[in-house]
């Protein structure tokens, strides 16, 4: 399977520090954001991959990954999102990429702890349709959320984006698994009232229909596209794997 990161948009929520690079390069603990999303589709068993960016510092990316060869992908592609489209937007770039079979989409400020492989696997018997992975999170009202029948075990029937009241606290994370009818499903969308082409849509789509299946992610997950989600991104790599916080602020830096 393919794999497509998404990694356009102005970043205006971490301004100023995007008014001189892309938001998916700023540095979280020890590398570039976007290395997180690419080793996460790595770890799935993904090396053919699209980056999908945007804006006036589009070509860092070009610098900093070059052909992907040093990061483990076999192939890296790249496209041009004009504007602030959003997410189902920039997706429609992939459809010559994506060559008619299925792609699993990753968010470029998405960061986990774990593991997306055995959702992958089990979309890849699923065949057809649409997969999500969500996350139970303390600030559902930021991100699209989740309304079940039954709970988290039984089915979703609705998904919202950013609710005010939220319906769960299982937030939709940035990583997708779509069929090919997903770039017909883009193309058909209408903005939001944000003007973006939501993905909650094209994830209601295929709820529907009754193709949407969830699995949750075990481990932490976080994205990165604010300043406090961005240092919070940053700490939790920092403990990675339970190693101790490489810095005690009162007490100056260790292995220094
Ligand atoms: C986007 C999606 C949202 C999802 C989130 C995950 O939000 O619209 O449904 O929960 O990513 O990071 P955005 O970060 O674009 O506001």
């Amino acid at each position: 399977m393919k794999g497509v990161i998404l990694a356009g948009g102005l970043g205006t929520r971490l301004r100023p520090l995007t008014l001189v690079t892309n938001k998916h390069l700023l540095p979280v603990y020890d590398r570039p954001m976007v290395y997180y999303p690419i080793q996460t589709l790595l770890d799935a068993g993904i090396d053919d991959v699209m980056v999908v960016t945007g804006g006036e510092h589009a070509g860092h990316f070009l610098k900093l990954l070059r052909n992907g060869k040093e990061l483990g992908l076999r192939k890296l592609e790249y496209a041009y999102q004009e504007g602030e489209g959003g997410i189902a937007d920039a997706l429609k770039l992939a459809e010559d990429f994506a060559d008619g079979g299925p792609v699993v989409v990753a968010l470029g400020d998405n960061i986990i702890e774990g593991s997306i492989a055995g959702a992958v696997n089990a979309y890849r018997e699923q065949g057809s349709g649409a997969k999500v992975l969500l996350k139970r999170v303390p600030d559902p009202h930021r991100f699209g959320v989740a309304r079940f029948e039954g709970g988290p075990d039984g089915q979703i029937v609705e998904i919202i984006e950013k609710p005010k009241d939220p319906p769960s606290d299982y937030a939709v994370t940035g990583f997708y698994m779509y069929d090919a009818r997903v770039f017909d499903i883009c193309n058909g969308l209408e903005p939001s009232l944000r003007g973006e082409l939501e993905i909650t849509d094209v994830n209601n789509w295929y709820l529907g229909r009754g193709e949407l299946t969830h699995d949750v992610l075990e481990g932490w997950w976080t994205d990165a596209g604010t300043i406090p989600s961005l240092y919070r991104a940053t700490r939790l790599l920092a403990h990675k794997d339970g190693a101790p916080d490489p810095i005690d602020p009162l007490h100056g830096v260790s292995g220094a």
